[in-house]
């Protein structure tokens, strides 16, 4: 089958919806095995079969104040292009996410990005923000997570910290943790909440992507492409 060309604009309406009522609700959204199942397949094919070399240590920081810092984060990353029929129906998938919530709550989200993440056993990412406020034009991040029986044990669950959350998934009453399962999705302001991904103890594969706004100004046209 050629995901490629796959719309989902029917199929994924009410998972949509319910994305969308979750962020007017509390700013984020936990939706466990809600990616349609073939293109978490195809995904997963995809992220095993990427040669090593196209995964690189991942940094901090954008452009000039790009860096690697070991304390902070040790995962490997590849960003996600149009060069592979995986890709395409992913990105396909999320332009139908963005033209839904752009309807429903106007969030004028202009663009998208992400990449696949590898955290090989013992690697983690430090609690951190993917976007600041003034700065940012991160407005939506989005993680997906690829990994097929993934038990308790295993680690490597994403720590969401919530100030305000009051309900019963919360462990301590600010930690939200996910479960890295396979076709789980996780969406979230990116400027309201602080989270980090635990070490995890064998191999985890995510991808993580962001909404961003229109930053154009004058002739600059953002993004840069
Ligand atoms: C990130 C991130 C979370 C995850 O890449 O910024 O927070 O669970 N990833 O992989
Ligand atoms: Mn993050």
């Amino acid at each position: 089958m050629n995901l490629a060309h796959t719309t989902y604009s029917g199929g994924d309406t009410s998972l949509f919806e319910s994305i969308s009522n979750d962020i007017v609700e509390k700013g984020y959204s936990i939706r466990p095995y809600a990616l349609p199942e073939d293109l978490t397949c195809l995904l997963l094919q995809h992220i095993i079969e990427l040669p090593t070399d196209k995964f690189k240590r991942a940094g901090i920081g954008r452009a000039k104040g790009h860096m690697i810092n070991d304390f902070i984060r040790t995962d490997e990353i590849s960003w996600i292009t149009h060069n592979n029929p995986a890709s395409c129906a992913w990105i396909k998938w999320t332009e139908s996410l963005q033209a839904y919530l752009n309807r429903r709550l106007f969030l004028g989200l202009f663009s998208f990005e992400s990449h696949f993440a590898h955290y090989a056993k013992g690697d983690f990412y430090k609690r951190h923000k993917d976007a600041f406020k003034g700065e940012g034009n991160r407005v939506l991040s989005v993680v997906v997570y690829l990994n097929q029986q993934w038990s308790a044990d295993d680690g490597g669950e994403l720590v969401i910290y919530d100030k305000k959350s009051r309900i019963s998934t919360v462990v301590d009453n600010s930690q939200i943790k996910v479960i890295p399962s396979f076709g789980t999705i996780v969406i979230f302001l990116s400027e309201e909440f602080p989270h980090e991904v635990l070490p995890a103890k064998r191999d985890r594969y995510s991808i993580a992507g962001w909404f961003r706004l229109n930053n154009s100004i004058a002739n600059n046209i953002d993004p840069p492409s």
